[in-house]
């Protein structure tokens, strides 16, 4: 029979064998090894920014929580999916992003922290928060786009 001690041990081991499952799977980003992979990656990111924040507004609960859970992942990455010059194939990037680097992250940043507060107020149900947060990342796209993307 398992003593007490032992049962909790192994409990212990379970939670933290999850735990390090669960820190991986949040960082299972991998950083593109070429051009060709970052413009892969970042046209893909920025599509599923498009979708998810399309639905975003109207969304609530576990479907608002999931939402800006994804937009905080893709903000956290997009600086890396932006390899300095990596503009190749079909890419709309253009040259300022490098050469106004800091402003280009100063947006990302933005983005970044409203979906951070995007996220606690979806968990908490504040509704009027998720509403102004949803807003504040949509600003970011128009922005960002309008001085870092070629518009044809
Ligand atoms: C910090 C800058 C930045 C932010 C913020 C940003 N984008 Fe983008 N986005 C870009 C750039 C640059 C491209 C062009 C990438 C390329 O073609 O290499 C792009 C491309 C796109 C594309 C076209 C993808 C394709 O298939 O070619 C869509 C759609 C898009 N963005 C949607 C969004 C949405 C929606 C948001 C906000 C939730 C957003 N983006 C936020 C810079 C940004």
């Amino acid at each position: 029979m398992m003593t007490m001690k032992k049962i909790t041990s192994l409990a212990l081991a379970g939670l933290m064998t999850v735990s390090v499952v669960a820190a991986f799977a949040q960082d299972a980003f991998v950083a593109p090894a070429t051009p060709e992979e970052a413009v892969e990656m970042r046209q893909a990111t920025m599509k599923e920014n498009g979708g998810t924040l399309r639905t975003a507004g109207e969304l609530s609960g576990e479907e608002a929580v999931a939402a800006m859970q994804t937009l905080l992942d893709n903000y956290t990455h997009i600086p890396e999916m932006f390899p300095e010059d990596s503009i190749v194939g079909d890419s709309k990037a253009l040259p300022a992003i490098w050469e106004s680097w800091e402003e280009f992250n100063a947006i990302v940043e933005t983005g970044r922290a409203a979906a951070e507060s995007g996220l606690a107020a979806a968990q908490a149900g504040d509704a009027a928060a998720y509403g102004e947060a949803v807003k504040t990342i949509g600003g970011t796209c128009g922005q960002c786009h309008q001085q870092f993307r070629a518009q044809s």
